[in-house]
């Protein structure tokens, strides 16, 4: 068995999840961040542009409506359940399964190459940006989107220490993943180390929206290993410090409206 396949075979989540992600999570969350990425990335009428990573296909969709009518538009996901939802959605773009790992493209195949909120998630990535390198067309471009460093998060950063007091540092680690590719310097030299010229980077403050306190716990901890590691009773002291915790960033309808900083590198071939 090769690792890619080792990989596609454990990354798989039900077809509800992916339902789940499209229907709760885009529109919460992860749709604001497609056009500062198409936008940062120049994405335009007539190009050819390469989603990797893309889940449900919200950053396809957006690139697809830029780059009409002439450009073309693929998805690649390692996950077939997130495609199954992408080509429910939005039938007339190319998804493809594949690993980031090995992108099943030939060299210079695109003019742009978008990865949003992925990059964390992959083992090896320095191999990954080469990868979106590689299958670039000369002179166009690479770029990529991920959440800035949990201490660059205003709601994140104490909800994550509040939690880490009660379950101790593995907590820490758990809830930190997303934030794990959040230095700037260390993505920009994560790039140049691929070869690619770095053409612009900087951050951007969006908003995490939950629709109650409680919600925002359930999906932090529980879309982690952290819950099966931690008892009631913690869990428990968890649920009810996040309300001083989160307070300050609750809207009067009880949910859930926290600042998220993202990094953006867009860098050329
Ligand atoms: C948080 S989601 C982001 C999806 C999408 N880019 C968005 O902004 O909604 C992360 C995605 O990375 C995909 N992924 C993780 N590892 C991968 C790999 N090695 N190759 C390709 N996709 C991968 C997952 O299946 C998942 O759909």
């Amino acid at each position: 068995m090769t690792s890619s396949t080792d990989a596609s075979e454990s990354f798989q989540i039900p077809i509800e999840a992916a339902e789940f992600y499209e229907s709760a999570f885009v529109p919460a969350f992860f749709a604001q961040w497609a056009p500062i990425l198409c936008e940062a990335a120049g994405v335009a009428s007539g190009q050819t542009v390469l989603d990797v990573a893309c889940g449900t296909g919200i950053v396809a969709r957006t690139a697809a409506d830029l780059v009409e009518p002439d450009g073309r538009v693929v998805g690649l996901d390692l996950n077939e359940a997130m495609l199954t939802v992408a080509r429910r959605v939005r039938p007339e773009i190319d998804w493809r399964q594949g690993d980031v790992a090995e992108l099943p493209f030939p060299d210079d195949s695109f003019d742009t190459v978008l990865c949003q909120m992925a990059l964390m998630f992959f083992p090896d990535r320095a191999n990954a940006v080469q990868e979106l390198g590689r299958v670039a067309s000369a002179g166009g471009s690479v770029a990529v989107l991920v959440p800035s460093r949990l201490d660059a998060q205003a709601a994140f950063a104490p909800f994550v220490a509040m939690a880490a007091g009660h379950a101790g540092p593995e907590a820490m680690s758990l809830l930190s993943t997303y934030f794990v590719c959040g230095d700037l310097d260390e993505l920009s030299s994560l790039v140049s180390g691929a070869g690619l010229q770095v053409a612009t980077s900087g951050s951007h403050v969006g908003t995490y929206r939950a629709p109650s306190i409680d919600a925002f716990v359930t999906t932090e901890v529980e879309s982690t290993p952290l819950r099966q590691r931690i008892s009631d009773a913690v869990y428990q002291r968890i649920r009810g410090e996040a309300h001083d915790v989160l307070g300050p960033f609750t809207a009067p309808d009880g949910s859930v409206e926290a600042p998220f900083e993202c990094n953006v590198v867009v860098a050329r071939r």
